[in-house]
């Protein structure tokens, strides 16, 4: 089987020559995102391979389909850049629901320590023979409430690294898991009460039409003064208008952004020898109490290689029964739960 593997970096050749080599899977890598100027290279592959900021709209899907290509195999677990109704009967979508929810939630909270004992500050000032302590003041997270928006696999491992230290949960999700409230120091409560009583604010929900700028002016107008926003998991949750009016009004005391909006011509790539356009990210990484990386916290050893397995087992299982548990459908959005037992 040969899969056109597109929006490739160095370092996702390693794993998915190894597993691809092992499971009779080749990849031709191509730099360039997918997306309607570059779909026609997947001419003559029986799949597509793709990430994050790939763009997989209608008419990139039309024109897959009309090359005969049968399946979008995702790297990545969230899919909000399909369009999953359009390819409801053309093309079969499938994911990596999970590959390590350690380390998208470890890197949430080393955002976290980074923002609030102002390690970032500290670290450059120590290169420069600055040891002044001045304006490096942070606070406890001991006893500190922290508000998770979304308690899936990588909220739930949050949710433990953040009692490890001490802080009280109150959690927020649609569908809340089961067993997780104890009435005590981890409580679901409503989307408000959480806004009105965290002293952090985590986001670990998916990016759907309904998530869609969960925080806006409204949702911060309703935060307490000084509250910390951590967004890891899609940019467009988060308003960034919103978000750099609240920080320049102080209502917002940080945020640490591994996720942005409008990260899709950006993020992943080297824009240093380039004037950024973008003027609302420009000013949020002016901000001394703004920290942002670039889509970087599923970036471990552990996650590219459960990446690269799940991916090439998807695609091989996939063409061996023409069934994969991790095909996703759009009616119910995870193919686990399907409750068609396959998508078309
Ligand atoms: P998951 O599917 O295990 O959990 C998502 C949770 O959000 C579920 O409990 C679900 O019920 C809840 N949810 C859905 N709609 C909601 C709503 N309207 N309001 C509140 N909660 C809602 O997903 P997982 O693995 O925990 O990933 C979460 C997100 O993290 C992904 O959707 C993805 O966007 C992001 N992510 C970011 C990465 C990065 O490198 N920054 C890497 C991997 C995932």
């Amino acid at each position: 089987m040969k899969f056109a593997f597109f929006d490739t970096k160095p370092y996702d050749k390693p794993s998915f020559d190894r597993y691809g080599k092992e499971y009779g899977v080749s990849f031709k890598y191509f730099e360039t995102k997918l997306n309607e100027d570059t779909v026609d290279l997947a001419q003559g592959y029986d799949g597509v391979c793709a990430f994050v900021n790939d763009t997989v709209n209608a008419a990139v899907i039309q024109r897959l389909a009309e090359l005969g290509i049968k399946v979008l195999a995702l790297r990545c677990a969230g899919f909000n850049n399909v369009d999953m109704k359009y390819a409801f009967g053309k093309i079969h979508v499938l994911h990596v629901p999970a590959y390590s929810p350690y380390a998208v939630a470890e890197h949430t909270m080393a955002l976290l320590l980074t923002s609030i004992r102002r390690i970032h500050k500290a670290y450059i000032r120590s290169r420069d023979f600055n040891f002044s302590l001045s304006g490096l003041t942070g606070f406890d997270l001991h006893g500190k409430t922290v508000g998770v928006i979304g308690t899936g696999r990588i909220g739930r491992v949050f949710i433990e690294i953040c009692r490890g230290f001490g802080m009280k949960v109150l959690a927020y999700d649609k569908y809340p898991a089961k067993g997780l409230d104890n009435g005590d120091t981890v409580r679901y409560v409503t989307l408000d009460e959480l806004l009105a009583n965290s002293d952090i604010i985590s986001l670990h929900c998916p990016l759907t039409e309904e998530t869609n700028h969960i925080i806006d002016a409204d949702a911060i107008d309703k935060c307490k003064k000084g509250v910390v926003l951590l967004n890891t998991s899609r940019g467009a949750l988060v308003d960034a208008e919103a978000l750099l009016t609240g920080i320049k009004s102080r209502k917002i005391g940080a945020a640490c952004l591994d996720v942005y909006e409008e990260e899709s011509d950006l993020f992943f790539e080297d824009n240093s020898g380039h004037i950024l356009e973008d003027d609302t990210l420009a000013r949020l990484i002016s901000m001394p109490n703004v920290i942002v990386t670039s889509h970087q916290a599923f970036l471990t050893e552990e996650a590219l290689e459960n990446i690269a397995e799940t991916t090439v087992k998807n695609i091989v299982g996939f063409f061996e029964t023409n069934q994969c548990p991790n095909e996703l459908c759009y009616r119910c959005g995870e193919a686990e739960d399907c409750k068609d037992g396959k998508c078309f």
